[in-house]
């Protein structure tokens, strides 16, 4: 038996964002988000399913801390819906909206649980897309009005800001390939949305400093090893620019390094929406880098045909998710020491790690998730490893507190530590909830 511990101050969380939890899509003066209009054009989720319930979190939020609370939570990381404190955008702030993030914090607070607040998890208010998005400079000076808004508002008691989740999806997926809202599909203006997201994390940044004591301020990315799927020059080649799309070309110009020139090159951008001063503002230093971990990359090129390239490694595979992602916890020790060794920030916090799987509602009425537990065991001892190596590992995530709207797929894919009913709106705490409550008790994994 191997006990695989974590420092005293570890902080172990759970993550949601507000789209996929809140509902109330058009209660209370909430304007609409690029993700109202996205889930309601038909054809675009999967499932038909959209965000406007979800899992009533709006209304139940009470409820649902008292959950996190039978978990032993530390912290609990939630994103705040722009469009419903400014529903045009800028301009006119909607009390209601701040008002329920007030009672959340203070709810949050009462029951010991640190908020761990992200700006901005994908919800653009339809308005700005209106007038062009993130491709345009206007939507980063947007959000920093915005952030002015609730740092006056939550900077009193919010100590932890994000200023985004995933910059990559939301100009790769929003704006270059169409999957997610907004649905546009242009490289150029994916590449300037991806400019504009740093460029408003920068100019965001020192607002947060000046107005919040003791704020400790990061931004989210979602990050991945590419391994090449066999030694060939064309697949090492592949898996380095794989590399430059996810984390050179967002991880870079943070560091102070500017835009990786080999990528600018393979993207042929123009990048005359980059004006002086730009990489300045972009390199403001950040407490934190947040992670998000799902799986690695496995790149194969497409520049030589298939028959000319080495045959691929096999590499063991233990399991896939519903998702269809393959579950490699080694690639969480391996993330997290690319990001350290290379740049070395202050702190690091995995801020989202988890699994979809089918879960069942047993007769009894459990779900009994052994999957999601040994998905969630595998990786946490990944991290605990991550700390003796050295890389400072301040907390963990796991996403999400409560099956949520994922996305394009849906109702339909479960990440939950908590299993909803969505006709019910019941929440049952599953095995995974159950095993991680004994892993925060213990401060440990015990393999
Ligand atoms: C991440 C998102 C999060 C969730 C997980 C499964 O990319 O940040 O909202 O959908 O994937």
């Amino acid at each position: 038996m191997t006990k695989w511990e974590f420092p005293e101050d570890f902080i172990w969380g759970a993550a949601t964002s507000a789209y996929q939890i809140e509902g109330a899509w058009n209660e209370d003066g909430k304007g609409e988000s690029i993700w109202d209009r996205f889930s309601h054009t038909p054809g675009k989720i999967d499932d038909g399913t959209t965000g406007d319930i979800a899992d009533d979190h709006y209304h139940r939020w009470h409820d649902d801390i008292a959950l996190m609370k039978e978990i032993g939570l530390k912290a609990y990381r939630f994103s705040v819906s722009w469009p419903r404190i400014l529903p045009a955008g800028r301009g006119q702030v909607n009390q209601a909206g701040l008002d329920f993030y007030s009672r959340l914090v203070d709810g949050l607070l009462e029951a010991g649980i640190i908020p761990f607040l992200t700006l901005y998890h994908w919800d653009l208010p339809q308005t700005l897309e209106d007038e062009g998005g993130w491709p345009v400079r206007s939507t980063a000076e947007a959000f920093v009005e915005y952030t002015g808004v609730m740092v006056s508002a939550l900077g009193d008691r919010v100590k932890h800001w994000m200023t985004h989740n995933e910059p990559w999806v939301v100009a790769d997926h929003g704006y270059r390939i169409g999957m997610f809202a907004p649905g546009r599909k242009n490289t150029e203006d994916a590449i300037a949305a991806s400019h504009h997201v740093l460029l408003s994390h920068g100019l965001a940044m020192p607002i947060i400093r000046e107005m919040v004591d003791d704020a400790e301020v990061g931004i989210v990315y979602n990050l991945q090893r590419s391994i090449p799927a066999s030694p060939s020059l064309a697949d090492r080649k592949a898996a380095y620019l794989s590399d430059g799309e996810f984390i050179r070309w967002y991880i870079d110009p943070i560091a102070g390094r500017g835009y990786p020139a080999d990528m600018v090159e393979l993207y042929g951008s123009s990048m005359n929406f980059v004006r002086e001063g730009d990489l300045d503002i972009i390199s403001a230093p950040v407490d934190f880098i947040g992670v998000n971990y799902y799986a690695r990359i496995i790149a194969r090129s497409t520049e030589i045909p298939e028959e000319e390239n080495l045959p691929r490694t096999v590499f063991p595979v233990d399991d896939f998710t519903e998702m269809g992602w393959e579950v490699f916890p080694e690639g969480l020790y391996n993330i997290l020491g690319r990001l350290h060794f290379d740049y070395n920030f202050p702190a690091i916090y995995v801020s989202e790690n988890g699994a979809a799987f089918k879960d069942e509602v047993g007769p009894d009425g459990e779900i009994d998730d052994p999957r999601r537990v040994a998905y969630y065991k595998n990786h946490l001892i990944q991290a605990s490893r991550a700390i003796t190596a050295g890389i400072p590992l301040k907390g963990y995530f796991a996403w999400s507190l409560m099956d949520n709207f994922e996305w394009s797929r849906g109702l339909s894919k479960r990440f939950g530590l908590i299993h909803v009913d969505y006709e019910s709106q019941q929440r049952i705490l599953k095995s995974s909830a159950k095993y991680y409550r004994q892993v925060i008790e213990a401060n440990a994994v015990i393999d």
